[in-house]
């Protein structure tokens, strides 16, 4: 398989915490990688990392064949680099469609096309019966539903999912795991943060552990969660569902 994401040698610290510790993945074209690991082991920083909000204290990150490690989150985002925040923040006046269609927009550059693909993205998000209510009047789960929604505008190729599961009941739960089959069904690869193993049995094709800011292992779910230093790091490591 074809390879979309190649991280060498990342390298984070703030201050005297080591984040990201000299951490080298891939990630395949088409494929939902799980990124695993207590907290505070470095996941979200990863991410921040990706999308172009932190600078590495060294390292590469190649995405479809260029070092990206420079350029700024707008140009990352216009390559198709997308992610989730662990706690969203929508803009509460806008509604629901507009919330979308104001990317879109950016993102297409006919009104019209722009119109379509909102439409289109409300619709396999199932906020479509939503569209006309305030976005800071929609519940924890749709407001999450609404960031994706959001990144699906910029016609992601890659998007990075930042615990969209955290605090969800069961039947949401699944709701959401059929939600991220879909997006990845329509040819987007994913990074699926999360703590809830369940989800990550179902949804990963493969999975990257890390611990402390290092890889501490790397494989096929099932496998993965069978190891004794994962098994460890995760029940020793002060693990806590969701503090958002
Ligand atoms: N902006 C920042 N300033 C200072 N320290 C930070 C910053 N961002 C992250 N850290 C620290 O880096 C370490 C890794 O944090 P990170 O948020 O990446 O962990 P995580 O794996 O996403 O954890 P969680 O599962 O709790 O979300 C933590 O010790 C955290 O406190
Ligand atoms: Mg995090």
């Amino acid at each position: 398989m074809e390879t979309i994401l190649k991280i060498n040698n990342l390298d984070k610290s703030f201050g005297g915490v080591h984040a990201v510790n000299h951490v080298s993945f891939e990630v395949k074209k088409g494929e939902i990688l799980g990124l695993i690991g207590p907290n505070g082991s470095g996941k979200s920083t990863c991410v921040n990392l990706i999308s172009g909000v932190y600078t590495p204290d060294s390292g590469e990150i190649i995405f479809d064949g260029k070092n990206i490690v420079k350029m700024p989150v707008p140009n990352r985002a216009d390559l198709g680099i997308g992610r989730t925040f662990q706690s969203p923040k929508p803009f509460s006046n806008l509604t629901v469609y507009e919330s979308v269609f104001t990317i879109a927009l950016v993102h297409n550059r006919h009104m019209h096309d722009a119109r379509e693909k909102t439409e289109q993205i409300l619709e396999l998000t199932s906020l479509k019966n939503l569209s006309e209510i305030k976005s800071g009047k929609l519940p924890i789960e749709k407001r999450k539903w609404l960031d994706l929604a959001r990144i699906l505008a910029i016609n992601p190729k890659l998007i990075m999912m930042d615990e969209v599961m955290a605090g969800l009941n069961p039947s949401e739960m699944e709701e959401s795991i059929k939600l991220v089959k879909k997006i990845n069904e329509e040819g987007i690869t994913v990074i699926f943060i999360e703590h809830v193993m369940t989800a990550v049995m179902k949804l990963c094709h493969r999975v990257i552990v890390l611990n402390e800011g290092s890889l501490l292992s790397e494989g096929i779910p099932a496998e993965v969660m069978k190891e004794e230093a994962v098994i460890k790091a995760y029940l020793g490591g002060g693990y806590a569902d969701d503090k958002n």
